[in-house]
């Protein structure tokens, strides 16, 4: 992969990291159809999975790389790029690699902890056996495809002497990409721009390959320590939909990519995601995760563009741009569309879904025109939202 400097690749991690909040479980099918619609959004990489976590995940993975993997995106003539979590063992490595391999573009992402903390007491290892286990694994994962990323997992507590020794391994062994991950969210703007940009001068090869940064939010600065990295270098952010994630969650895709998009001329940064689909997609994960978005969140919560106090209305009246900085329809929020009744047919039925971002096959398609209705005969008119909660409610229950 290789764009201009002011490229940022947007590798999307609501399947895997996001997967993994509390309580959030997808069915395979909600993968398949989580995925197609980070395809559309245009994202650049999709983590679909953890392979070596469960046979039921390595499945799902595969089903992803198998399809989506093989679809050019609606905004780039590629498919994403579709990538595998693995620990630094041959056999997370093997795993992850059977499940992405059929994909046109697979990428093996292989980890190991470098901050003092979990060495000594989670991996029981001593830095120097840690070095050689990234070497290594990122060699034998370069047997297998191109495309590998190593991460030094909670790089933000890690030695940055360490950091420049290990980083320069992993490139030396092949890795293309080196996430940087604030796995603990501990880091603050200033720090963790700072680390990025000292391991950027500090480590040879590094200006080769493409530097990430995954931000965990347990202070509420996710999104502020990804933009500080990008400022210092990184040209790959690790986000999710709605930010979700481990704990208080990961970077927000929407937040980063609309904060490059509305500051522009501060940032200079672009990214190849068509804004208009963010709403569908954080509907989609919002109601298969039964994570619901709080109301005041940035970009997708419902008052995220509502206007209550008097004085802002008649502003907004007056002029958008009074109390706006973006438009609804950036984000791809428009008025609903109460277009479906109890007189609609199958075919408009389908469009719609497919609008909405759910591919059905005919038998499942059959099973919803069913639950849609009984639902007509009680609500006059279909909403979006009732189409959606009916998908997530009904379709892929078990
Ligand atoms: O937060 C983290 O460190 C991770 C790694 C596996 C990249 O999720
Ligand atoms: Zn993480």
């Amino acid at each position: 992969m290789s764009r201009q400097n002011n490229y940022v690749y947007v590798f999307d991690t609501t399947l895997r990291d996001g997967e993994q909040s509390p309580g959030a479980t997808l069915t395979s099918a909600e993968k398949l159809d989580v995925a197609r619609g980070l395809a559309r959004l245009g994202v650049d990489v999709i983590e679909a999975g953890f392979p070596a976590s469960s046979p039921d995940d390595l499945e799902a993975v595969r089903r992803i790389a198998k399809t989506v993997g093989n679809e050019p995106r609606t905004t780039y003539p590629t498919p994403p790029a579709i990538c595998g979590l693995a620990r630094t063992n041959t056999s997370d490595i093997d795993k992850a690699w059977e499940a992405i391999k059929d994909a046109a573009r697979p990428r093996i992402h292989t980890f190991i902890a470098t901050s003092p903390i979990h060495m000594q007491h989670k991996l029981q290892l001593e830095p120097e056996e840690v070095l050689e286990r990234a070497t290594s694994m990122v060699s034998y994962a370069k047997t297998l495809t191109d495309d590998v990323e190593f991460s030094a997992e909670d790089a933000g507590r890690s030695d940055p002497e360490f950091l420049y020794r290990i980083v320069k391994a992993a490139i030396e062994s092949g890795a293309t990409t080196v996430n940087i991950p604030d796995t603990v969210g501990y880091t603050t703007p200033s720090e963790f721009g700072g680390l990025i940009r000292d391991i950027i001068d500090n480590t040879p090869g590094a200006e080769d390959v493409v530097i990430s940064v995954h931000c965990h939010n347990d202070l509420g600065l996710a999104s502020a320590n990804t933009l500080a990295g990008l400022q210092n270098g990184a040209r790959q952010i690790e986000v999710t939909m709605n930010g979700i994630g481990e704990r208080a969650g990961n970077t927000s895709l929407e937040e980063v990519v609309m904060a490059l998009r509305t500051r522009k001329a501060s940032y200079n940064l672009e990214t190849g995601i068509d804004t208009t689909q963010i709403t569908r997609v954080s509907h989609m994960v919002s109601n298969f995760t039964g994570m619901y978005v709080q109301p005041n969140k940035a970009v997708v919560g419902a008052n995220a563009f509502a206007h209550e106090a008097g004085i802002h209305q008649h502003g907004m009246l007056k002029h958008n741009e009074t109390y706006e900085i973006m438009r609804p329809e950036m984000v791809g929020l428009t008025k609903s569309q109460l277009v479906l009744g109890k007189h609609s047919g199958r075919h408009a039925l389908k469009d719609r879904l497919k609008e909405l971002g759910f591919e059905l096959s005919d038998e499942d398609l059959k099973a919803v025109m069913e639950r849609f209705k009984e639902l007509a005969d009680k609500k006059k008119n279909i909403t979006d939202a009732d189409l959606e909660a009916l998908m997530a409610d009904e379709v892929y229950q078990p």
